[in-house]
């Protein structure tokens, strides 16, 4: 019988499940065990609260040790989303970086190329429905498009079999850190107010340099339509005979860059990004090549500060269509969570350790921003698009 289902006894009365569980202790009682009253019926020896003692005290220790009371100095993913909010405190309703965005629909329609690299269905040939959001990096859901750091794209791409490959890309063509838990001290560094606090961190880890470097240089498009956005992290892809492929993706546009100038960039309306995207796709749909990058053997899968270089093979596995804008406060990708590890059977993750670290993370600000949607409410009126 399972424990905890009440069972009758010969009276044909139900019996409380203690009845039941509190036999298994006789052994204990005519092993000579001292014997504690224990209410009106039953009798407990010592040596039973001594190992309920250690059940619980175990249990208790392995609750403190999953919430990191052992280890303060342990990373957790609570931890990565503290370490991103302003001093103002986190974006109450909105996601805890890449605040900003907007909703679209759309879809992939795979050339059937990317069955070379993969069993996935999304490779196969068709066309398969997207849910996405344009953003930029940050936490602050009002601020300018002209002031964004960095551009993201979030991609959820549904196949028929059932399965999903949820990705969240950005524009630079490297990350900022090699690793969650520098990207973590990159963090506490870049908001302490000890002034030694970043050239310390430079001095450590002086491939932080090339990321601010692209940071604070790189030509700002006219619109998320000219972007394009790297996968950056190092993914597997498996394919029909079973040989793994590592790889990194891009997703390519198809519209030209066009460059603004500083001042070109600083006299854009705050929303120019959302406003742009909104008449482009309004006037012809939007669309991104996926082109799959595969390393050589030795090239560095585990850090993304690392390109590959040139001269790898490639594969345009097929075209992102974006088909409608849609304001994020109400729109389908409001509540979706772009977890890097959300992946179909055929792609898995590598040895690089971010996904996993992104995957913790994300949940966070998923769980936080889902129980505070009061106050970022849903109608189109109230809300802040
Ligand atoms: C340890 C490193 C990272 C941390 C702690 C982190 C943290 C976060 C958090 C908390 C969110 C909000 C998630 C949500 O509420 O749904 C987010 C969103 C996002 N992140 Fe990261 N991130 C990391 C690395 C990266 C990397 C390497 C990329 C790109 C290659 C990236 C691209 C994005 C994008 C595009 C979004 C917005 C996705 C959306 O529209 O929902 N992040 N990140």
């Amino acid at each position: 019988m399972p424990t905890g289902e009440s069972s009758e006894s010969k009276d044909g009365e139900p019996r409380h499940p203690a009845a039941v569980i509190i036999p298994m202790w006789v052994p204990f009682i005519q092993d000579g065990g001292l014997m504690v009253q224990s209410g009106t019926k039953q009798a407990f020896p010592l040596k039973a609260l001594v190992l309920i003692a250690v059940i619980v005290g175990t249990t208790a220790l392995a609750f403190a040790f999953t919430a990191g009371w052992l280890s303060p100095h342990r990373l957790t993913p609570e931890k990565l989303v503290a370490a991103l909010q302003t001093p103002g405190g986190p974006p109450l309703g909105h996601r805890r970086n890449h605040a900003k965005g907007i909703c679209f629909t759309g879809d992939f329609e795979a050339n059937g190329r990317g069955t070379e690299l993969s069993t996935a269905q999304v490779f196969v040939r068709g066309q398969y429905p997207v849910i996405g959001r344009f953003n930029i990096a940050g936490t602050d859901p009002h601020a300018s498009y002209a002031d964004a750091p960095l551009r993201g794209l979030g991609l959820r791409i549904a196949t028929p079999d059932g399965q999903e490959w949820r990705s969240a890309m950005i524009d630079a063509p490297i990350f900022a850190a090699p690793t969650p838990h520098a990207f973590y001290r990159f963090l506490i560094a870049s908001g302490s107010k000890d002034p030694n606090a970043m050239p310390e961190y430079v001095g450590a880890h002086p491939e932080i340099l090339a990321f601010i470097d692209w940071v604070k240089g790189h030509p700002r498009t006219e619109s998320w339509s000219e972007d394009r956005f790297n996968s950056l992290n190092t993914f597997v892809f498996s394919d029909a005979s079973g040989a793994k492929h590592a790889v990194r993706w891009s997703f390519v546009p198809a519209a030209p860059a066009i460059s603004l100038t500083p001042e070109e960039l600083a006299n854009r309306a705050p929303n120019f990004l959302e406003e742009d995207i909104s008449h482009r796709v309004a006037a012809e749909p939007q669309r991104w090549d996926l082109v799959v990058t595969v390393a050589n053997p030795g090239d560095p899968t585990a850090d993304p500060t690392k390109a590959w270089p040139e001269g790898r093979r490639t594969v345009n596995v097929g075209t992102l269509t974006v088909r409608q804008i849609e304001p994020e406060a109400n729109g389908p990708c409001r509540d979706i969570n772009y977890d890097p590890t959300v992946l179909p059977t055929g792609i898995t993750t590598s040895d690089d350790p971010f996904p996993a670290a992104r995957s913790a993370a994300y949940a966070v600000s998923y769980d936080s921003r889902t129980a505070e949607s009061a106050q970022y409410p849903r109608t189109t009126a109230g809300a802040d698009q």
